[in-house]
């Protein structure tokens, strides 16, 4: 096989190649914590790099856990990115999502004219990540449907993909190639993860940050526009989010937290304002952080505590 050329290798880097770019795989700690701040806007405690490092030293694949909007997918991303010197894949879980999504599968026309060949497979993302040895960030794990969370469980366990159609076994050819799941275990309407699932994974811990970690978040975020809002504003915002936490059944996570400082600040511009307003924050806040209309009644208490009165 080696002098030949490899079909589905060709059409994987053909394909994906270009969307994959390059740059020099990142292994250490503290220069991944550098980029993740200078190339991806995450501020990401140390243990969280550390620990999903060491589990890719040892290739064992990694559950990212928390609740909403506290940058799972994003920090995963980043750090599968960072690791390969590769853009990973995402491959945005559901129901039905099955092998032949993540794997390949046969154009219909082709194979009915030329049979289950290499001409007529169609090389998909997870097939793809493991020749171009990048990352693949499974997101929304509980969403899929438990065959096919041991289907990747037994290729990330043994580094390699069978296509029995092809009669072929596709090996992982470096160590880029990791995964990462991400999964919120508050989000009751999900499926839960099997004790199989959970033995073989390193599960890694999100949570809310620190009110100087979310202010930093707000300020590598918002750019310039940061210095739209007050002090005084900012220190309300992290208050109010930390009340809602506490109170609503939809806690806001830095993500909202985020989206909100946007929207006062775009709001502020629309009036011809020099600085965000309580009266920007107010309305801002409560069309971003109203997502479940049993919370109206608290998102409205809170945003007048801080901001003032009901508009
Ligand atoms: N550590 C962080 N550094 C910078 N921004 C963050 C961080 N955490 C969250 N954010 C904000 O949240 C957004 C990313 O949230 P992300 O979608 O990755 O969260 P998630 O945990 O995957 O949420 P969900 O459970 O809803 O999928 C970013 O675009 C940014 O605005
Ligand atoms: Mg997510």
């Amino acid at each position: 096989m080696s002098d030949k050329v490899d079909i589905i290798e060709k059409k994987v880097y053909e394909t994906y190649f270009p969307v994959v770019g390059r740059s020099k795989p990142v292994r250490s700690v503290s220069l991944m914590i550098k980029l993740l701040r200078d190339k991806f806007k995450l501020i990401v405690p140390e243990r969280i790099v550390a620990i999903t490092i060491s589990a890719f030293l040892s290739s064992r694949p990694v559950l990212y856990e928390g609740p909403p909007g506290t940058g799972k997918t994003e920090v995963g991303y980043a750090i599968l990115s960072l690791w390969s010197g590769k853009n990973a894949f995402i491959l945005p879980c559901s129901e039905n999502y099955d092998e032949y999504r993540v794997i390949g599968d046969f154009h219909p026309l082709m194979a009915m004219k030329m049979g289950f060949t290499e001409e007529s497979f169609i090389p998909r993302p997870l097939l793809a990540a493991l020749i171009l040895d990048t990352g693949v960030l499974v997101d929304e794990i509980r969403r899929s449907s438990e065959e096919f969370q041991n289907m990747l469980l037994d290729i990330v366990d043994k580094r390699r993909i069978v296509v029995p159609e092809l009669k072929r076994i596709f090996k992982a050819k470096g160590d880029g190639f990791q995964v990462i799941f991400t999964s919120n275990p508050e989000d009751i309407a999900q499926n839960e993860l099997s004790d199989a699932f959970l033995r073989r994974v390193v599960r890694v811990k999100f949570t809310y940050p620190d009110e100087d970690v979310e202010k930093e978040i707000l300020k590598i975020r918002l750019g310039e526009n940061y210095w739209k809002l007050s002090g005084e504003n900012i220190a309300k915002m992290i208050a109010s989010v930390n009340e809602l936490r506490e109170r609503a059944t939809h806690k806001p996570g830095p993500a909202d937290t985020v989206a909100w400082a946007q929207i006062a600040v775009e709001l502020a511009n629309l009036r011809e304002k020099e600085k965000v307003t309580a009266e920007e924050m107010y309305d801002a806040g409560f069309s971003v952080l109203l997502k479940r209309i049993e919370d109206e009644d608290i998102v409205e208490d809170v945003l007048t505590k801080y901001f003032g009165g009901k508009r």
